[in-house]
């Protein structure tokens, strides 16, 4: 069953220096059970699209799509109430600093059960210790085992992984269709990212909960999500099954991702070394004319200078003039 739809979204940013287009034409499907990651380096616009999916936009964010439906609604006629249902109930978002996120005012306990719905059927009397049960359950799903000492902690108390695991809680308290997990892991260490990993990885297959897992780390989520996108200064670049985008990579841009990554867990078909990308992802107001990784590419040539296409072959769509030759 499909959930997720988006087609041509397309994001403006009112900056100090004008109006620029951060994503252009962003086009997803995720289905029920399904887990998609979406890669790119830092000021790509992953984050931004997240944000547009959820809702959580700002004056300076100009959201426009042909379509962005919800299990076949319209989220873009929704009137904000509405919105905000759909987002209580059925998507969760996971922050990247989750103990940001998090009241640093008040204690776990309160800003948990605060969160969290009253278990269906419970009389009103009932409700608290109903509640403060559900809680228990659910840190204990996530991996918490001191739980009565987290409850009553304040988010300045905990570690990161500890804070990422309140918001999972929160996150599953909803019993969501769809996680939107966004870069969850950076900055943690390798075993609490381990353990990112395996607790979403849980749910899914568990609960068949759907994972838009967003990262800069291609191999990392590649390793277990069903379908991969590779988005490079609000383009996509590369997107199709996680193993063909890994495994028969087409694009300059995947590839350099692939040897930059420091993941060595994957088996990687032999290719010659990529030369490196030059520079840096450039600033949003002064994106380059034609193909956006033009600047860093070493394969440009002069027919870079006009935009490439998402060519489609065979549900592997890779943006480029000179796609780079299949080596399996
Ligand atoms: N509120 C904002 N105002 C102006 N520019 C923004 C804002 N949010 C993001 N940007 C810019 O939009 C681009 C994409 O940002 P973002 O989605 O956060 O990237 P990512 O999550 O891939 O690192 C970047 O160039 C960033 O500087
Ligand atoms: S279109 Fe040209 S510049 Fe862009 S990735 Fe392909 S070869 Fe490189
Ligand atoms: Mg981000």
């Amino acid at each position: 069953m499909q959930l997720l739809d988006i087609r041509n979204l397309t994001i403006e940013l009112d900056t100090p220096h004008g109006r620029f287009v951060a994503l252009e034409k962003f086009s997803l499907r995720i289905n029920e059970g399904e887990i998609h990651g979406l890669v790119g380096e830092s000021g790509s616009g992953k984050s931004l699209l997240a944000k547009a999916i959820v809702g959580i936009t700002d004056r300076r964010m100009h959201v426009k799509a042909d379509r962005l439906n919800w299990r076949g609604h319209n989220m873009l006629t929704m009137t904000s109430s509405e919105r905000r249902q759909l987002m209580a109930n059925e998507i969760a978002m996971i922050f990247q600093e989750a103990s940001a996120c998090l009241d640093p005012t008040a204690r776990i306990g309160s800003q948990l059960l605060e969160a969290m719905p009253v278990p269906a059927g419970t009389p009103w009397w009932r409700r608290g210790s109903a509640k403060r049960k559900r809680a228990v359950q659910l840190l204990h799903k996530v991996g918490v085992k001191e739980h009565n000492r987290l409850l009553e902690s304040y988010p300045w108390e905990l570690t990161e992984s500890q804070a990422h695991k309140v918001m999972l809680a929160m996150a599953l308290s909803h019993q969501p269709k769809l996680i939107i997990a966004d870069e969850p892991t950076t900055g943690l260490e390798t075993a609490a990212q381990a353990q990112i990993f395996r607790l979403l990885e849980k749910m899914n297959q568990l609960n068949k909960v759907a994972i838009l897992f967003i990262s800069h780390d291609l191999h990392s989520v590649g390793r277990w999500s069903d379908k991969l996108t590779v988005l490079y200064c609000g383009h996509i670049m590369e997107t199709g099954p996680s193993k063909k985008v890994l495994l028969q990579s087409r694009h300059p841009y995947t590839q350099a991702l692939q040897q930059g990554s420091l993941s060595s867990q994957l088996i990687l078909p032999k290719k010659a070394d990529m030369p490196a990308l030059r520079g840096a992802v450039p600033l949003l107001q002064a994106l380059p004319v034609g193909c956006r990784l033009g600047p860093r590419c070493p394969y440009a040539e002069k027919q870079c200078v006009k935009t490439p296409e998402l060519r489609n072959d065979n549900d592997h769509w890779v943006r480029c003039h000179f796609p780079l030759e299949e080596s399996l």
